[in-house]
């Protein structure tokens, strides 16, 4: 039986849980916001910049935060994903230090240099150095369950941020948009998951696309360009395969020429367009013409709407379509969605030195 209609033989090949985690994802939601909203904080005075200093899965996040506050927020969120903090942190910045097992060493970094510069922090993590740190530094942490990989866990790394930004009278209470966000969850799962099968299971249907194909996200910028960064990312760590992604209309000043040659390989690309009923109507017109210019140049194009009616539904439907995907792509390549043996050999081997 093709491994796509064996939905034991998914569960069975996915070592670390990642379908389950996928299934908890709903609650998950729910669960973050409780956790941010009883985070020891209090509101700041002359915030100038809220900065996310993270990485991968736990970096996510802060660009789910950049998206979602840019029409919010009175200050810029800046997502940093290096050891060096930007020159203007200080006194007046507010920053957010995530590391799911609080051992990366760039965040624990930048964790040191934001000290340093004496920003107020607020950490995320599940404990490790970080955790450890901020303990002894009396930063207020917010210490999310362990026992997922990071990537599985963009509940816990993102919406915490949300509730803390409303404690501190920065942003409108979000509960509402979290209770939508997580029933409509719940309600694709059941369309989503294993059981369904291939022909009425839209996330299998596009892992089936992927496969032999590299894929190819593309965005617009506003809520979608974040996901489809999320969908490469996740393409990349749970089928282990290459994906590209890029944003509207940004790319129809260059990437969009870029699909004459080689045609040989123009042929083995699979373009989705993520798209949300809100986006500015000029890149609505913007995606069509697109479509028919290209469309005849690769393997295929999809376009994937957005569903709910709260930017964090919207935002969240789409990622939950693309992890799904993410694993069910694992699957045709006969590989674990969990284990990310490269990043755990890097880490290993810079700790030796
Ligand atoms: C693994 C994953 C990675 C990690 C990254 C940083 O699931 O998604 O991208 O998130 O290596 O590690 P943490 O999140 O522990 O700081």
């Amino acid at each position: 039986m093709p491994i796509l209609d064996d939905a034991q033989a998914m569960y069975n090949a996915d070592t670390k849980g990642m379908l389950k985690a996928l299934w908890e994802l709903p609650e998950q939601c729910a669960r973050a916001w409780e956790l941010g909203m009883a985070a020891d904080v209090s509101p700041m005075d002359n915030l100038r910049q809220v900065v996310v200093t993270g990485l991968g899965g736990s970096a996510i996040g802060g660009d789910l935060l950049r998206v979602y506050a840019t029409q919010r927020l009175d200050v810029p969120v800046v997502v940093n994903r290096d050891y060096v903090l930007p020159k203007f942190v200080g006194p007046y910045t507010l920053v957010f230090a995530v590391s799911y097992s609080g051992n990366t060493e760039e965040t624990l970094s930048a964790y040191v240099q934001a000290r340093e510069k004496g920003a107020r922090i607020v950490v995320l993590t599940t404990g490790g150095k970080l955790g450890e740190l901020a303990g002894n530094d009396g930063v207020p942490v917010i210490t999310v369950p362990g026992g997922i990989a990071p990537r599985s866990a963009t509940g816990y790394l993102f919406i915490p941020t949300l509730a803390v930004l409303y404690r501190m009278g920065l942003l409108p209470d979000l509960s509402h948009e979290v209770a939508e966000c997580t029933s409509l969850l719940q309600s694709m799962r059941e369309k989503l998951k294993p059981e369904v099968p291939r022909d009425s299971n839209q996330a299998k249907m596009l892992a089936a696309n992927f496969h032999n194909r590299i894929p190819v996200i593309w965005g617009s910028s506003g809520t979608t360009e974040v996901v489809a960064q999320r969908w490469k990312g996740q393409i990349n760590e749970n089928a282990k395969a290459p994906a590209y992604w890029n944003v509207f209309p940004e790319l129809n000043h260059n990437e969009l020429v870029g699909f004459e040659f080689p045609g040989e390989l123009l042929r083995r690309l699979y373009v989705v367009i993520l798209r949300d009923p809100q986006d500015h109507p000029r890149v609505q017109k913007r995606f069509a013409i697109t479509r028919e210019i290209m469309e005849g140049e690769v393997a295929g194009v999809v376009e994937i709407m957005a569903r709910g009616s709260g930017t964090l539904a919207r935002m969240y439907s789409l990622v939950y379509i693309g992890d799904y995907a993410s694993v069910y792509l694992a699957m045709l390549y006969g590989v674990d969605p969990g284990p990310v043996r490269v990043i755990d050999t890097l880490k290993a081997r810079l700790a030796e030195e």
